[in-house]
């Protein structure tokens, strides 16, 4: 069956990569709900399973008999239900994703806030699968600052937002706000599901955070780095089914997901020789560690006593891991950089991508507001070989991180 509407992508549902995937899907109460219908009919003929939740605001705009018919199973729309109760954690666990379609304004609050007072909130903060959320309301709702507030939050907790689509609103006003069609979200899942098998059992190997090289016993020579994109960057792999393997300089950071190999690194020397010993069997490499070009030439045994009025350090260069492992990398293998520069932006890091041989290199400018060390955002170009360049929006890391991995797969699908 061939499905298009309204200008929406249109596909062949047996094409998709939805067969036997365990999709949980959770109606909030907003007009669009009646397009749930629609939804669920599309996931079903894809081959999924679909298992429905609903608030009770969402079933005075559908039926739960509608709903439980299209997805042959029961409509769940409370934790508990007479004497029986549904649990919410299993379900949570069952799901290969999760899709909120359509999401209103008080679930997304909610949502943001762990407010846990329905089953779907519920089931969202059990889940450990890949959650979509598809808004849908009115213009003004949409633009409030604390609509913005709650779906930058939800990304940033790594959900993954389907923008509202533009049009005739309920209202009768017109502008941002409309849920996006069903083709769109089966489109969007569609993609999840493709990308996530380019990566899946790939071993991708990830350098982050700072080094810190050392003066004597107690100070160093480092940098303000917090290992923030590398690890998001790590987590989204281990999410994308990548065995990962992320040498971490010295942060008080951690990844959160269970499987990471973390090799705990404090020296580029050290990076540099975790590095070599982990790339050959990469098929990927991202390098964001801001690792220090220097370090002290020799490293005082004691403390260093504070004697004379002026102290000079003399430093000598430390290796260039990007370059080393440009120079090995094989035809099977994807090299991916990173650039902080204050000044001639791409013309610095084009020079960068050509001289360590990177597949592309991630730039972001330290003038950008919001981008760079230690904060939650980034904003960041990728700068391809053939000088094509993709310049996106300010967004969380971990969204950065999305955008990253789509890039890299897009590479490997091509490979
Ligand atoms: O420091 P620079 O701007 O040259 O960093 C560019 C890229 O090279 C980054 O991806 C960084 O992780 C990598 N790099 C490295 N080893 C170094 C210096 C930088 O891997 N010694």
């Amino acid at each position: 069956m061939t499905v298009g509407h309204y200008g929406q992508p249109s596909f062949c549902v047996n094409d998709l990569m939805l067969e036997a995937k365990k999709i949980i899907l959770g109606v909030t109460g907003s007009i669009a709900a009646y397009k749930a219908a629609f939804l669920v009919r599309l996931l079903v003929k894809a081959g999924a399973e679909v298992r429905v939740l609903m608030t009770p605001a969402a079933a005075q705009f559908i039926s739960p008999l509608t709903l439980s018919t299209l997805s042959k199973n029961q409509v769940h729309t409370a934790v508990s239900a007479e004497d029986s109760w549904n649990n919410h954690v299993e379900m949570g666990l069952w799901a290969d994703a999760m899709v909120i379609a359509p999401v209103t304004a008080t679930t997304l609050a909610k949502m943001a806030n762990g407010i846990c007072d329905n089953i779907i909130v519920a089931t969202y903060l059990s889940a450990r699968c890949p959650v979509f959320f598809a808004p849908a309301m009115d213009l003004d709702m949409w633009q409030h600052p604390a609509t913005r507030e709650n779906v930058r939050r939800l990304q940033t907790y790594g959900n993954h937002l389907i923008p509202v689509e533009h049009g005739e609103l309920a209202s009768g006003l017109v502008g941002n706000g409309r849920m996006a069609e069903p083709e769109t979200i089966v489109h969007h899942l569609d993609q999840f599901f493709q990308a996530s098998t380019l990566l899946a059992g790939k071993k991708v190997l990830i350098t982050a955070g700072p080094t810190f090289e050392p003066i004597d016993p107690v100070r160093f020579v480092g940098n303000r780095s917090s290992g923030r994109m590398g690890i998001a960057l790590a987590e989204q792999a281990k999410a994308r089914g990548a065995e990962v393997v992320l040498i971490l300089g010295p942060t008080h950071l951690r990844p959160s997901s269970p499987g990471i190999q973390t090799i705990s690194v404090q020296t580029a020397t050290e990076m540099a020789a975790a590095a070599k010993q982990h790339f050959p069997k990469s098929a990927v490499a991202i390098l964001a560690a801001a690792v220090a070009d220097y370090r002290p030439g020799e490293v005082a045994k004691e403390k260093i006593k504070k004697k004379k009025d002026t102290f000079t350090l003399e430093l000598i260069k430390n290796p260039d891991i990007a370059a080393t492992l440009g120079q090995q990398k094989k035809e099977n293998q994807l090299l991916i950089g990173f650039a902080l520069e204050t000044q001639e932006e791409e013309t610095n890091a084009k020079g960068k991508m050509v001289k360590k041989n990177f597949d592309f290199i991630v730039l972001n400018s330290l003038r950008d507001e919001g981008a760079g060390f230690n904060l939650l955002t980034n904003k960041i170009s990728i700068i391809h070989r053939d000088n094509k360049i993709k310049k996106y929006e300010l967004k969380s890391k971990e969204a950065v991180a999305g955008d990253i991995l789509d890039e890299i797969e897009q590479l490997l699908s091509k490979h």
